[in-house]
C-alpha cells in the first residue's frame, strides 16, 4: 500500500466514524419515527464501513464531533427539507470518492454501493 492510499483510506475511516456519531446524534433529533430508524440504520452501516477500512489501515481512530453536532443543529435551523439533500448529496459525494478506491481494494466495493442506497433512502424520507 502507498502512502497515498493510506492517507485516503484513513481519510474514509475517519469520515465513517464521524458519520456514525452523527447519524446516531440526528436519530435523537428528528422528530419523525421513520426518519429516526432510517437513521439508526445508517449508522450501524456506517460503523460496518468504519470497520472495513480499519481491516485495511490496521489503525484504531476516534470519532470526531463536529458534524455530530453540526447537523442536528441544522436539522433545527434550516429543517428536512433542506437538510435531507445535503447529506444525500454528501452520501452520493462519497461514491465518487470511493470509485478509485474500490478498484484497488475489492471490500471497499459494497461500501461504494451502500453509499449510493443511503443518498437514495435519505432523499426518500422527503417523499410522500
Ligand atoms: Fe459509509
Amino acid at each position: 500500500m502507498t502512502k497515498n492510499e493510506m492517507k485516503t483510506l484513513l481519510a474514509a475511516q475517519q469520515g465513517e466514524l464521524d458519520a456514525v456519531l452523527m447519524y446516531k446524534k440526528l436519530a435523537d433529533t428528528v422528530k419523525d419515527p421513520r426518519d429516526k430508524e432510517t437513521f439508526l440504520r445508517l449508522a450501524a452501516e456506517e460503523g460496518r464501513h468504519a470497520r472495513v477500512f480499519a481491516g485495511l489501515t490496521n489503525k484504531v481512530l476516534k470519532p470526531k464531533k463536529a458534524l455530530s453536532v453540526a447537523v442536528p443543529l441544522l436539522y433545527r435551523v434550516i429543517g428536512k427539507k433542506r437538510l435531507y439533500p445535503i447529506i444525500a448529496k454528501s452520501e452520493y459525494g462519497a461514491v465518487d470518492t470511493y470509485k478509485p478506491v474500490a478498484e484497488r481494494f475489492p471490500e471497499i466495493e459494497s461500501v461504494k454501493n451502500d453509499e449510493k442506497r443511503h443518498g437514495d433512502t435519505v432523499t426518500a424520507l422527503l417523499g410522500k
